[in-house]
């Protein structure tokens, strides 16, 4: 298991909105230092004042509420997605008519955390029509779409905003193509994307809705994708001229789903549908990656050699990445439940905390309980609900966590993915999992796990690959 490497980190989101709320200073960062020791990772608490954040009590509690409102946005994405996999159970999906073999060609992105722009989501910066765009990345939504003018509705995003009008290379997609078939299907809205306002009678028109309240729509377009230097002409992407969500000052949304209009599948002859990431712990000044195509051996940094496990390859899932988890482990010791038949689970990097049938998680809270039985509890914070005091300990050990996939594939969580500071001085640190509401759900596995490890989705050869990797390329 990695050690800490001495690094310097800002620890939990609501360390980091302290840093934003407080203009950006990096004084006063929670620096956490780990070493390994048998089957567990021992974190050192170092206390900083509060002052050191230059700001009193009442900025430190809204810091918290905001990371709090935060990760409830990420319940009700948890709830979305629920909703979506029932719905997609009933859809027909297209058979995949991609046997067409790759020139494997290579494009890496820099990938960041998104909390300089108010996300907790992580980030990368793509070129559309030779703008840049800085975009979600997110492996479960089916079509990457960015902020358009003229805006009917848009948030405020930190690019300027992309203009059709200023792109030669631009142009709508017309409602007769495939490529608005296709949208159709995968939004399952047959027969409403030509409905043609009067001004743009043959653009074929999308509205993608993604929790409760969050939406982006507009006209389906094409224009040229640029990932760090790799251009991708007549790429196919939603032109949003109303959106709303928690998107934060972003542009929009990489769509990396398993589905037609995805990055993955309009790149798959020059990529041969695979990607990956590796999602950096730090949420400033670090960055990890994201690489479109399979090269592990010049451009991976992994540490362990990368251990697959079968992707679900069920034609009804939707854009969802499904596999197949089939135990957890915590501090060595092995979770019994019977919630891991059927043990299918969605691997999402635009989900935060991962989120476990009830079964499961409860069996996985009880044995952290029990392994950290010496420290105090504390009140549960938002869907935290396993909390410590650990004021005044110089030091905590914290269990690993494993998670197992079919083909006896162990992935070890990061030991900073394993618990989440909700406080500067450590007097409500919480195990960062939470419980869906039904035995009937679907398990999610979210990005806070998914940090300092390289993802891979082998999406011709069904398959989704593990390692680990320190994901700080700067
Ligand atoms: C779409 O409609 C246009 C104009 O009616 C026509 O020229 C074009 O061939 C059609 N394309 C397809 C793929 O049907
Ligand atoms: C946490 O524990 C410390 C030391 O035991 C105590 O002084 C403090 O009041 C506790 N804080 C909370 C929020 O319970
Ligand atoms: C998941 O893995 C278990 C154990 O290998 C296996 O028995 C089960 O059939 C798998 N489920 C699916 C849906 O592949």
């Amino acid at each position: 298991m990695a050690r800490g490497g001495g690094a310097c980190v800002v620890m939990a989101a609501a360390a980091l909105l302290l840093l934003l709320l407080a203009g950006g200073h990096s004084g006063g960062v929670h620096c956490l230092r780990s070493r390994a020791e048998s089957g567990a990772t021992v974190l050192e608490l170092r206390h900083h004042s509060s002052n050191g954040f230059g700001s009193g009590p009442g900025l430190k509690r809204r810091g918290a509420e905001d990371a709090g409102g935060l990760l409830a946005s990420d319940a009700a994405r948890v709830s979305w997605l629920q909703r979506r996999i029932d719905s997609y159970g009933k859809l027909r999906t297209r058979s995949s008519d991609t046997a067409a073999a790759a020139e494997s060609k290579l494009a890496q992105v820099p990938v960041t955390s998104g909390a300089r722009l108010r996300t907790l989501n992580y980030v990368a910066t793509v070129g559309i029509g030779g703008r840049e765009a800085t975009v979600v990345v997110d492996t479960a939504s089916e079509l990457t779409w960015v902020q358009c003018a003229p805006c009917d509705a848009c948030h405020d995003q930190q690019d300027p905003l992309f203009d059709p009008a200023a792109s030669p290379s631009y142009a709508a997609v017309p409602c007769n193509s495939s490529s608005c078939d296709a949208l159709q299907e995968a939004t399952g809205m047959s027969g409403q994307a030509c409905g043609g306002a009067d001004d743009r009678p043959a653009a074929c028109s999308y509205a993608l809705s993604y929790r409760d309240g969050s939406y982006s729509r507009g006209v389906l377009a094409h224009d040229k994708l640029s990932l760090a230097g790799e251009d991708v002409e007549g790429f196919v992407f939603g032109c949003g001229t109303s959106n709303q969500g928690p998107f934060g000052g972003t542009a929009g949304l990489m769509g990396l789903g398993r589905s037609q209009l995805s990055l993955v599948s309009q790149t798959m002859d020059r990529f041969g549908g695979v990607f990956s990431y590796c999602l950096p712990l730090k949420e400033s000044g670090s960055s990890g990656s994201l690489v479109l195509g399979d090269d592990s051996s010049s451009v991976y940094r992994n540490s362990t050699p990368i251990v697959y496990t079968s992707m679900l390859s069920d034609p009804a899932q939707g854009p969802f990445y499904f596999l197949n988890m089939t135990g957890i482990t915590v501090g060595g010791q092995e979770v019994e439940s019977s919630g891991f038949s059927p043990a299918k689970a969605i691997i999402d990097s635009g989900t935060i905390i991962t989120s476990l049938v009830p079964s499961v998680y409860n069996a996985v809270r009880a044995e952290f309980l029990s392994q950290l039985a010496e420290y105090p509890q504390a009140p549960a914070f938002s869907i935290l609900d396993t909390c410590f005091n650990l004021t005044g300990l110089s030091e905590v050990q914290v269990p690993s966590l494993k998670l197992v996939f079919d083909g006896n594939v162990e992935v070890e969580v990061d030991s900073k993915g394993v618990l989440y500071f909700v406080s500067t001085d450590s007097s409500q640190v919480c195990l960062a999992l939470a419980s869906l509401k039904s035995e009937y759900d679907t398990s999610i596995i979210g990005n806070y796990q998914q940090k300092n490890l390289r993802v891979v989705f082998d999406t011709l050869g069904s398959r989704i690959g593990f390692a680990q990797e320190t994901c700080d390329y700067i």
